[in-house]
């Protein structure tokens, strides 16, 4: 049997069309591509030019100009991110959250938010974390705030369904209670939970249409895709959304920088605003 589609091995990235990616995705949403990079983003680009159907990546990136809707491009983003993500990731900062943030949400109507969420593991785990907490801290309402640049990722984030290799970061007790089986080895997230969460695109380096007043904010192993100049402008208007004493829980291989002044450390990559 004939194909039509290029073969992975034939297609050659040639650097022009790498920097050109490059710049694209640095422009529209600060990851900044290292140089290095050329074989994880030929690997990623396959995927599209698969789909689209185009003989090479010269031709790929033409057609994402030509492309007036601007969905292609958007389609470009999507395969570019890099969405790993799991439940209960760097559980340190649940188990802060759950000492000494919880205690602080009695009678109060709680909102966080998880920008740069993914599939939302990270957003379901806030939730989780409040239902468990609710006998003792007693707030009064919640909303949990999950926002992604990529479309295709959100999707799976509302979907709310996983399967049983990301189900084995969830405690057992914790799966019976907030996940239902649904075939093919697959766990959905009951409604109790998806009640809590919203989940819409956002670009983390555009306008963001929010209202301040955030608890907590996690923005966790996203900026360590920018550069330090975004990351220094993320920071400063992460500040601006967090309610005073509110807190900022960042990845662990990321930092803010010592000259800043509006944040105290509390915890390992925890921060607390002044
Ligand atoms: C590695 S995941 C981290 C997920 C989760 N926060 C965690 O720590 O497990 C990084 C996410 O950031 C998103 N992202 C990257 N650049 C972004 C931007 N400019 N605006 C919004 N989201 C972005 C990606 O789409 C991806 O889903």
């Amino acid at each position: 049997m004939f194909s039509t589609h290029p073969s992975p091995a034939s297609l050659k990235l040639q650097d022009e069309d790498f920097q050109k990616v490059r710049k694209m995705i640095h422009d529209y949403c600060g990851i900044f591509i290292q140089e290095g990079k050329e074989a994880l983003v030929r690997s990623r680009l396959m995927k599209r030019i698969r789909r689209v159907g185009v003989q090479s990546f010269s031709e790929y990136l033409e057609y994402v100009d030509s492309d007036s809707s601007g969905q292609e491009f958007l389609a470009l983003v999507d395969v570019i991110t890099t969405n790993k993500t799991n439940f209960f990731r760097e559980v340190g900062h649940f188990n802060y959250i759950k000492n000494n943030i919880m205690p602080k949400m009695k009678g109060r109507d709680v909102k966080w938010w998880s920008a740069g969420c993914s599939s939302g593991e990270e957003t379901v785990t806030m939730a989780i974390t409040l239902l468990e907490g609710k006998q003792e801290t007693a707030w009064r309402s919640v909303k949990i705030l999950g926002t992604d640049i990529s479309r295709e990722i959100l999707q799976t984030a509302k979907a709310g369904v996983y399967s049983s290799q990301k189900m084995m970061d969830v405690p057992e007790h914790l799966e019976k209670k907030y996940f239902t089986k649904v075939g093919n080895g697959e766990y959905k997230v009951n409604d109790e939970i998806r009640r809590m969460i919203t989940y819409g695109r956002l670009n983390l380096t555009e306008k963001w249409p929010l209202k301040d007043g955030f608890h907590v904010i996690m923005c966790r192993n996203v900026m360590i895709y920018f550069n330090r100049e975004t990351q220094r402008k993320l920071i400063n208007r992460f500040y601006e959304m967090l309610e005073p004493g509110g807190y900022l829980f960042i990845g662990h291989s990321e930092s803010i920088p010592s000259d800043n002044n509006n944040f105290v450390y509390v915890a390992p990559a925890a921060y607390q605003k002044r």
